[in-house]
């Protein structure tokens, strides 16, 4: 399987859908709209909306199918970038290869736009039409996981730390720094980033009406590979190339506590690839359709070799 090839196709599906449900919102004030699809429009990988397809397709269906969910958390993933990029949290001015919210629409509206586009996730959720064999206690399932892991409980308290992290290493180090900082980053890095890409998984196997046990393991497997997402991000922060990503790298100057400045790029990659090997064995443990399972194989690896 060529991964390339696959997430392009997946994520078309996902960028031709997109406009569509944010021009059916009704009686959008038409900025705010114009910034809402300003951030939302191509440029982003679709990691999370082609995970749950796949998850789904491993026990039936087609990612198609779910489409409205696999949008929904494209949207709240876009709503914490938005935010993320913020003056008061990291400051950014280039984000998917273009300028930031803030910059083209100000602060004001960035911060709006990223209200809309939370609340609206669950508008487009919970307001669609799925086929008969999305049940309605699939979904409703799905949405109280999307809930629980962008909330309180998730990735707003994983931000949350990450900025109170800030200036952590400007202390003396040592033995008992160093294990600190390894407490303090995997809480970090399991809610800021893993908490979304496991909800990918986990909704796309609640919306199949999967077996719960089968259901748990790719939430383990979520859990796994976003972890390796993050680490992976911190290592391209200070080793990638700022154009293949389109943000310009902004750890360093804000004196952010990762894996990378904790414990040097290459003990990171280290940690990034044991991530990546934890994954893929629960995976395989998961019973259902080998084409999606293979596909989720693939876009483990693609997670850890990632350019941008
Ligand atoms: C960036 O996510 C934010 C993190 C959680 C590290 P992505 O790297 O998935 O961003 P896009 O959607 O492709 O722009
Ligand atoms: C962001 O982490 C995680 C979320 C937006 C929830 P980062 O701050 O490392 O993401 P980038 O590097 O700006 O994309
Ligand atoms: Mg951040
Ligand atoms: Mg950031
Ligand atoms: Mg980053």
């Amino acid at each position: 399987m060529d991964i390339g090839i696959y997430m392009k196709t997946r994520a078309a599906l996902v960028n031709s859908a997109l406009p569509r449900f944010i021009n059916n919102l009704k009686g959008s004030q038409p900025r705010l709209a114009e910034a809402m699809a300003y951030s939302l429009a191509a440029g982003g990988k679709r990691l999370r909306p082609v995970l749950m397809g796949a998850s789904y397709e491993i026990f039936g269906g087609k990612a198609r199918d779910i489409l409205p969910a696999a949008c929904a958390l494209e949207m709240v993933h876009t709503y914490s970038l938005v935010h993320d990029d913020l003056p008061a949290m990291d400051d950014d001015d280039l984000r998917r290869g273009r300028p930031t919210s803030h910059k083209v629409y100000g602060e004001a509206l960035a911060i709006l736009a990223g209200d809309a586009l939370l609340t609206d996730a669950f508008t487009v959720l919970l307001s669609s039409k799925y086929p008969k064999r999305v049940k309605p206690e699939g979904l409703l399932a799905a949405a109280r996981a999307l809930a629980a892991r962008a909330g309180a409980g998730g990735m707003v308290s994983g931000q949350a730390a990450d900025l109170e992290a800030e200036g952590f290493l400007k202390g003396k180090a040592g033995a008992a720094r160093r294990e600190k900082g390894l407490a303090l980053l995997s809480y970090i890095h399991l809610h800021k980033t893993a908490d979304l890409i496991t909800a990918a998984v986990e909704m796309g196997a609640l919306l199949a009406g999967a077996p719960e046990r089968d259901a748990k393991a790719l939430s383990v497997f979520g859990r796994d590979i976003g972890l390796c997402f993050q680490v992976a991000d911190d290592i391209l922060d200070v080793v990638g190339d700022k154009k293949k990503l389109g943000k310009s790298g902004s750890d360093a100057r804000n004196n952010k506590l990762t894996y990378a400045s904790l414990l040097g790029v290459e003990e990171a990659k280290r940690r990034a690839e044991a991530l990546l090997r934890r994954a893929l064995p629960g995976l395989a443990r998961v019973r259902g359709a080998a084409g999606p399972k293979a596909a989720l194989a693939a876009i483990a690896e693609f997670v850890y070799r990632r350019e941008n």
